[in-house]
């Protein structure tokens, strides 16, 4: 089954487990860039609040074609409980038939608000959730002793 990771980071974090993974897995790995760049600011404005619409931005060509792949795994980090609108973009483009592992990086690590509708939007496209992970990226902030 030739497999493929697919990931959009925005700090870094999203990035070295698509790194780690497509090496775990033998898979080819492929950066997907949006058109518009998020600047910090624009990442919280913007780019929440078109996660939490699940809009879709404008991407750059992809080096890959993702029909050529049985597996295709897509990572994201998590922007106001939803992926970031990379992600959109990335489910409108797959092909029917696929097999479809997600995995979100986020500071803490879950994704309650958004996991549900996110398979239904890859289910819609006639592709299989074969998994769903949330990675935790934070280090749970330690208690303090008095
Ligand atoms: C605009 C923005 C919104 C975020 N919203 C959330 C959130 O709702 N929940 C959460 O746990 N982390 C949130 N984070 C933290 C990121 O999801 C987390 O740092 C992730 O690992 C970043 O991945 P990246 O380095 O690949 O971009 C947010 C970060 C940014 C920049």
């Amino acid at each position: 089954m030739s497999e493929l990771v697919l990931y959009y980071t925005f700090g870094g974090a999203t990035q070295k487990e698509a790194v780690a993974l497509a090496a775990q897995r033998g898979a080819a790995l492929c950066e997907v860039f949006p058109q518009k760049p998020y600047s910090f600011l624009g990442s919280f404005l913007r780019g929440s609040y078109g996660a939490r619409h699940r809009k879709a931005v404008p991407l750059q060509p992809l080096n890959e074609t993702l029909a050529d792949f049985d597996v295709i795994h897509i990572g994201c980090p998590i922007w106001g409980g939803y992926p970031a609108p990379v992600f959109n973009s990335v489910v409108g483009l797959l092909p029917p038939h696929k097999k479809v592992e997600l995995f979100f990086c986020s500071a803490r690590g879950e994704s309650p608000k958004s996991s549900a509708g996110t398979r239904a939007l890859v289910e819609a496209r006639g592709c299989t959730v074969a998994s769903y992970r949330d990675i935790r990226t934070e280090a749970a902030p330690s208690k303090q002793k008095k």
